[in-house]
C-alpha cells in the first residue's frame, strides 16, 4: 500500500514504431491538484488513458489508490472518474436526464439523484438547458455537461484531460473553483492542460512531459526558480525595456545584477524585479514555444536562462 494517490514508475508506451511514453515516473499525493503539461502530442492523453485502464502500457508500473492498473483494473475503476474528450453523453436525452441517469448509475437514491442533478445544472450554468436534448447543444454546453457528468459522484481520484479547453472564461472560473473545493475535501485531481496559467493558478505540483519523459517536476515556484529566481529589469524614461538580467533570486545576486546595470547611461532609468513566468519555464524546459495560443510571449533572454 502506498501513501500516494498515484504512483507511476518507468511507464512506457509505443504505437507502432513511435515511442510516446519512454519511462515516465510520477507521484501524486492524496488531496492534491497535479497538472501535467506538455506540447501537443507529448503523450498526456495516452498517460491518462493508461492510468484510467482504458489503454494498456507496454512496460513500467502505475498504481492508483493502491490498485495496480495492470493487475487490478476493477479496483482502479472504482477509485476514479475520468473526463475525456469523448463523452458518455446520450444525445437523445436532455441534460437533466443524462445527469439523473448518471447519478442513479452511481448509486444515488432517486431523491438524492434529483438534488445532485439540480446542483450540477446550477453550477455549470445549464439550468436553462436542462430540458433540452443534448443534440441541440453548443460545443461549450456539451463540454460543461461532460464535466458535470464526470463530477456526479466524487471518487478519490479524478482525471481531467484538458478540462477547460473550449470553455468560456466564466465556466473556466467555475471549474477552477470546483476543482479547488474537491481538493480541499481530499479528492486527488490529475489534470492535463495546454494553459500554463491554469497550471500556475491551480496545481500544487506541475510536471512537464516532453519527448516521452518528465523533463521537470515541482511546484510552480520551484519550476520558475529553475529558470532563474528573479529577473532584474532596467527600463528607460519611456518605460521601454533596456536590459534584463536573470538571477538566482539571492540578495547578493540581485545586488550584483543591479550594480552591473549601466543605470547612469540610461535617461530616467528605473529598475524592477520580476519573477519568471510559466511561459519562460516552458520555453526553457522544452525548447518549444508555449502550447497555449493565449500565453504571453517569453521575455527572458534565452541564452541567460540555461
Ligand atoms: N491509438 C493510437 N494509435 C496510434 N497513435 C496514437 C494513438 N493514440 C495516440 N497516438 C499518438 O501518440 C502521440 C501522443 O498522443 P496523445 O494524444 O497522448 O498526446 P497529447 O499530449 O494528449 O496531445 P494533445 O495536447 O494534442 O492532446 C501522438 O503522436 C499520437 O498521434
Ligand atoms: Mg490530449
Amino acid at each position: 500500500m502506498t501513501a500516494a494517490a498515484i504512483e507511476v514508475a518507468g511507464l512506457r508506451k509505443s504505437f507502432g514504431s513511435q515511442t510516446v511514453l519512454d519511462g515516465v515516473d510520477l507521484r501524486v499525493e492524496r488531496g492534491s491538484v497535479f497538472a501535467l503539461l506538455g506540447p501537443n502530442g507529448a503523450g498526456k492523453t495516452t498517460f491518462i488513458t493508461i492510468l484510467a485502464t482504458l489503454v494498456e502500457a507496454d512496460g513500467g508500473t502505475a498504481v492508483v489508490c493502491g490498485h495496480d492498473v495492470r493487475h487490478d483494473r476493477e479496483g482502479v475503476k472504482r477509485s476514479i472518474s475520468v473526463t475525456g474528450q469523448s463523452a458518455a453523453v446520450d444525445e437523445v436525452l436532455t441534460a437533466e436526464e443524462n445527469l439523473r441517469m448518471m447519478a442513479r448509475l452511481a448509486g444515488y437514491p432517486p431523491a438524492r439523484a434529483k438534488a445532485r442533478t439540480r446542483e450540477l445544472l446550477d453550477r455549470f450554468d445549464l439550468r436553462d438547458a436542462a430540458r433540452k436534448r443534448v443534440k441541440t447543444f453548443s460545443g461549450g454546453m456539451r463540454r460543461r455537461l461532460d464535466l458535470a457528468l464526470s463530477l456526479v459522484s466524487t471518487p478519490p481520484v479524478i482525471f481531467l484531460d484538458e478540462p477547460t479547453t473550449g470553455l468560456d472564461t466564466r465556466s473556466r472560473q467555475t471549474l477552477w473553483a470546483i476543482i479547488r473545493e474537491l481538493a480541499a475535501a481530499g479528492t486527488t485531481i490529475l489534470l492535463t492542460t495546454q494553459y500554463l496559467e491554469e497550471a500556475d493558478q491551480l496545481a500544487d505540483r506541475i510536471a512537464v512531459l516532453d519527448h516521452g519523459t518528465i523533463v521537470a517536476e515541482g511546484t510552480a515556484a520551484e519550476l520558475k526558480a529553475r529558470v532563474g529566481g528573479e529577473v532584474v529589469e532596467l527600463r528607460n524614461a519611456r518605460d521601454e525595456l533596456v536590459r534584463e538580467v536573470p538571477t538566482d533570486g539571492s540578495v547578493d545576486a540581485l545586488r550584483d545584477a543591479i550594480d552591473g546595470l549601466d543605470v547612469l547611461g540610461v535617461r530616467g532609468a528605473s529598475i524592477a524585479i520580476r519573477k519568471p513566468s510559466m511561459d519562460d519555464v516552458f520555453l526553457a524546459l522544452t525548447g518549444d514555444s508555449a502550447p497555449a495560443p493565449s500565453a504571453p510571449p517569453a521575455s527572458i533572454q534565452k541564452e541567460a536562462v540555461r
